[in-house]
C-alpha cells in the first residue's frame, strides 16, 4: 500500500505531549506514513486572530488524514482580552477550531467507541443483587451528528428584527412577544434530512460490519418533535435495509438514567449533535474517562481522529509528562481502521488491553490519585513508560 502522510495537528496543551506518543506506537506497529505538522489552537488565535489557519487546512484538503491532540479554547471575551495588542478591537472573533475543521470538510459522522478493558480500576461496577459487586462489559459506539443542531452556531444575542419577524410567524412565539430582543438569545437546532440520515446509515453499517446486535436513536422525539423526529423517521426508513439488527429508540434524560442500571445492554447509539456529546462522554465515564475516550470526525474526503479530552493546562508544563496517552493512542488506532490497516488497530488496542489488565504500568488517572509532580513518587507511570508498555506489548 502507498506510504501514507499524515497532518499532525499537536494543538495545545497535553495535545503536544499526547500526539507524539501515539505516533511512537503507529511506528512500533509498522505502520508506514510521512508525518507534517500543522498549527491550530491558542498561539494562532493569539497571534493572528484566527485558530484555525489556511495553511492547515490546505494540508488536510491535501493529504485526507489528520490527528489532533486538543486545543486550549476560552470564552468570547477573554479570548478577544488574550489577543496580540495590535490585534484588538480589530473585529477578530473567536471560535472553536476543531468545530471549525468538523463544519469545513463536512466531518460529519463521529464515532466514539466507549469499551471497558477488563482489569481497568476505573471501570463501572454495580452492587450486585447478591451482595458484591458487578462490572458489566461496557461496549458501546456512539454515533454523534457532528455538524448540524445546536453547535451549529446559528445563534444570536439580540436578534435582529428579521429573525424576531420570523420567529413571530409561530404560535409559540407569543410567549416571548413582549421580551424586548436586548434581553433574549437563541440558540437555533437545525436538523436536514440528508445529514440524519447519513449518521444512521453510518450507524447501522457499522452494526452490519461488527456483529452489533442493535442501533438505539437517543434523541427526545416527544419534545423535539421536528429534529429528534426527523432523526427517528430516518432511522426507521434506512432500518427497513437492516432487518437482522434492532431498532431502539430512548429519551436522551432517560438514558442518562439508564446508563448506570444496565450500560451492557447498549451496543451502537445514534444522536444528534449535543446529546451525542453528551451520551458520548457519558458512557466514556463508565469505561475509564477521558484518559480512554478517543473519536473519529469522518467526512467524504477528510477524516480527522482525536482524543476527546481537552488542553489540560495544569498538567501542560510536568516534567516528566503524566497523563494518559491511551485515548490518544486508541484514537490513532481508530485512523488505522479508517485506512483499512484493521489489523495493526486491532494490535494496538490488544497491546492496551494487556497493560491495562496486567496493571503494572498505571497513570495517576487510574491509579484514583490526584495528578500534579508527585504522582510519579506515588507510583504512577509517566505518559512516555505507558507507551513504552503499550509498544512492548505489540505482538
Ligand atoms: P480537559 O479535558 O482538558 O481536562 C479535564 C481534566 O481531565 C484534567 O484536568 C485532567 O484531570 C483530566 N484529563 C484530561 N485528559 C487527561 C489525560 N489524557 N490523562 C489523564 N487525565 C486527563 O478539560 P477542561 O479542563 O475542561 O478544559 C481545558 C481546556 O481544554 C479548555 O480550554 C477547554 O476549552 C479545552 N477543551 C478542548 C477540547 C478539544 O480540544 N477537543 C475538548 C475539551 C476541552
Ligand atoms: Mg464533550
Amino acid at each position: 500500500m502507498a506510504k501514507r502522510t499524515v497532518v499532525k495537528m499537536p494543538g495545545d496543551g497535553i495535545g503536544k505531549t499526547v500526539l507524539p506518543e501515539a505516533i511512537r506506537v503507529l511506528d512500533a506497529v509498522g505502520f508506514k506514513a510521512d508525518y507534517v505538522h500543522a498549527d491550530i489552537g491558542w498561539d494562532c488565535w493569539i497571534n493572528d486572530g484566527n485558530p484555525l489557519p489556511q495553511a492547515t487546512l490546505d494540508l488536510l484538503q491535501q493529504h485526507k488524514l489528520g490527528l489532533f491532540g486538543a486545543i486550549t479554547s476560552k470564552p468570547k471575551k477573554e479570548a478577544a482580552k488574550e489577543l496580540r495588542p495590535e490585534l484588538q478591537d480589530k473585529g477578530y472573533v473567536y471560535y472553536s477550531p476543531i468545530v471549525g475543521l468538523r463544519q469545513k470538510f463536512n466531518l460529519d459522522v463521529c464515532i466514539r467507541p466507549c469499551r471497558s478493558f477488563p482489569g481497568n480500576p476505573l471501570n463501572f461496577v454495580r452492587q450486585a443483587p447478591g451482595g458484591g459487586v458487578d462490572e458489566p462489559r461496557v461496549d458501546a459506539v456512539i454515533f454523534r451528528q457532528n455538524t448540524e443542531g445546536l453547535y451549529a452556531g446559528l445563534e444570536w444575542t439580540n436578534p435582529p428584527e428579521q429573525v424576531r419577524a420570523a420567529l413571530a410567524t409561530h404560535a409559540k412565539f407569543k410567549a416571548f412577544e413582549s421580551v424586548p430582543s436586548e434581553e433574549i438569545a437563541i440558540s437555533t437546532r437545525v436538523f436536514t434530512r440528508n445529514a440524519c440520515r447519513r449518521i444512521v446509515e453510518a450507524a447501522f453499517k457499522y452494526a452490519k460490519r461488527h456483529g452489533y446486535p442493535s442501533v438505539t436513536i437517543c434523541e427526545k422525539p416527544n419534545v423535539l418533535r421536528e429534529t429528534s423526529g426527523m432523526m427517528e423517521e430516518m432511522a426507521k426508513e434506512v432500518h427497513a435495509d437492516y432487518s437482522d439488527i434492532q431498532l431502539w429508540s430512548t429519551n436522551i434524560d432517560a438514558q442518562m438514567m439508564w446508563l448506570t442500571k444496565n450500560p451492557e445492554d447498549y451496543s451502537v447509539i445514534v444522536a444528534g449533535n449535543m446529546f451525542g456529546d453528551i451520551v458520548s462522554d457519558a458512557f466514556a465515564g463508565l469505561v475509564g474517562g477521558l484518559g480512554f475516550a478517543c473519536s473519529a470526525n469522518i467526512g467524504d474526503e477528510v477524516a480527522v481522529f482525536e482524543p476527546t479530552h481537552g488542553s489540560a493546562p495544569k498538567y501542560e508544563k510536568l516534567d516528566p509528562p503524566i497523563v494518559n496517552p491511551i485515548a490518544m493512542v486508541l484514537s490513532a488506532a481508530m485512523m488505522l481502521d479508517h485506512v483499512g490497516d484493521t489489523d495493526k488497530a486491532e494490535a494496538i488496542r490488544n497491546a492496551i488491553a494487556a497493560v491495562v489488565e496486567e496493571g503494572r504500568v498505571r497513570s495517576y488517572d487510574m491509579m484514583r490519585i490526584s495528578g500534579g509532580p508527585e504522582s510519579i513518587s506515588k507510583g504512577a507511570a509517566s505518559t512516555t513508560q505507558i507507551t513504552d508498555a503499550i509498544i512492548a506489548r505489540l505482538g
